[in-house]
């Protein structure tokens, strides 16, 4: 039995919009933090401020079928600068995150696996098949649900949430559930539940049927059944799933609840070392309501992403392939962060600061991230044939070195590549 076919779903969300009602959804308490802050060297070069590899994230949802982990402003000093929050949803085949609403608006980008979200807009279900590369936006106090629609494959999600408007101050996010029972409590269970019998004009003994059954957590197996009915082809947007393969950019001009493939945008950067791809607010609108930007980087065995900073925001990514290094450089001129990162390693690179990714010789090297502007980002690079030190007029970059024109000509002239560079000419003695 599903819990939210009794319900009659607008006067459920007539109530929930009401009166809201704080649950411990997300149980953020802040007591193992410090002991993981120390457990890993990440603040070797700074102060706590700068740590740009984030520690490991909290796991605040642990069930048979899948787990949420966080990263909140509240443990981390550089998301909380940027009222950012960050969420990673993992997902078995054929299984559901129940129905919920968060206090902060939330960027979504499937990472692996297939997912159909539902969600609730003008009392009207929508529905939208996304894949890996899809990114999508749901607004803060919407309700909505994800479902992995694969029957094999694990579903994970990399989430963004702009906590500017959340109810805790301190950066922190939090998920209502608007079905559940035991676990998770359902926010209908924190009304008197003669207040619950009459509004939904029903007895209390029904009202207790409802509230008391679900004990599995906030993610659910579907049985076999549920699953074929839940998974069937959703007519809402079908069509339009074909359409916007073809036509992206028309499609999505005005469209507010369109997922958008990064990995099927052509407008990226690609040479023989790598590519890199981005969306921001300009080409697919939703961004603009969270002011984000998604990026995704490959590089080939032992490329680099040339130094460079962006003026305009704040860079958080996850290694999502391979291994490589990264480089981060203060303003002084002095080291903020060399280290090596693998898989699921989180870094932050704050507005201005310069830096350089690079693959390892063993294999491609791979990351997708969020910037937080949504206006279109514009990398400035050091190095390669796209160099702003190029782009300066040689007689000021010599005096401002110190260096014989003819010199300097000969060494800013040497790489021919641009933003995606070959990597070391010999093997470095300190990145090896
Ligand atoms: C450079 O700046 C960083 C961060 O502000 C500081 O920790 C470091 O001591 C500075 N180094 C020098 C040589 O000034
Ligand atoms: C990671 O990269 C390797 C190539 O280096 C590729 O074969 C593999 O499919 C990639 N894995 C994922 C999860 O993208």
């Amino acid at each position: 039995m599903k819990t939210s076919n009794i319900f009659c779903s607008s006067c459920l969300v007539l109530i929930v919009g009401t009166i809201l009602l704080l649950v411990e959804g997300l149980p953020l308490g802040n007591g193992g933090l410090l002991e993981q802050k120390t457990s890993r060297e990440v603040h070797k070069y700074g102060s706590r401020s700068d740590s740009f590899v984030l520690n490991e994230p909290l796991r605040i949802v642990k069930t048979e079928a899948g787990k949420v982990e966080v990263i909140s402003g509240d443990e981390e000093d550089l998301l909380r600068d940027e009222n950012i929050g960050l969420n990673f949803v993992t997902i078995e085949p054929q299984a559901l995150l129940l129905p919920q609403y968060i206090d902060a608006s939330c960027v979504v980008y499937v990472q692996q696996g297939k997912v159909r979200v539902g969600w609730v807009k003008d009392d009207q279900l929508n529905q939208e098949d996304m894949e890996i590369g899809d990114v999508f936006v749901i607004p803060g106090g919407t309700v909505f649900y994800l479902l992995n629609t694969d029957v094999g494959q694990r579903l994970r999600v990399f989430g963004l949430l702009d906590t500017s408007e959340s109810l805790d101050k301190r950066g922190r996010f939090q998920s209502f559930y608007v079905a559940g029972g035991v676990d998770p409590p359902s926010i209908l269970s924190g009304f008197d539940p003669d207040v619950v019998a009459a509004a939904f004009k029903v007895s209390r003994s029904e009202v207790t049927e409802i509230l008391d059954a679900q004990n599995q957590g906030p993610i659910v197996y579907t049985s076999r059944r549920q699953f074929e009915i839940m998974s069937r082809p959703s007519s809402t947007w079908s069509w339009s799933n074909i359409v916007r393969d073809y036509v992206p950019n028309i499609f999505q001009k005005g469209r507010t609840y369109r997922a958008y493939n990064l990995l099927k945008h052509h407008k990226g950067f690609r040479n023989n070392n790598g590519w890199s791809i981005a969306v921001d607010g300009e080409e697919y609108q939703p961004l603009k309501k969270v002011d984000a930007g998604v990026f995704a980087v490959s590089l080939k065995p032992g490329a680099m992403l040339a130094p460079h900073w962006n003026p305009r925001a704040t860079e958080i990514a996850v290694v999502t392939n391979g291994t490589g290094t990264i480089e981060i450089v203060y303003p002084n001129g002095t080291s903020a962060l060399s280290t090596k990162v693998e898989p699921g390693t989180i870094f932050v690179v704050p507005r201005y600061f310069p830096m350089c990714q690079i693959a390892s010789r063993e294999g491609q090297f791979e990351f997708v991230g969020y910037s937080t502007s949504s206006r279109p980002n514009r990398p400035q690079f050091l190095a390669g044939s796209t160099s702003v030190l190029k782009a300066l007029d040689e007689e000021t970059v010599a005096v401002a070195f110190d260096v014989p024109k003819e010199r300097l000509r000969v060494i800013l002239d040497s790489q021919n590549d641009a933003v995606i560079l070959p990597g070391f000419i010999e093997p470095p003695r300190s990145v090896a």
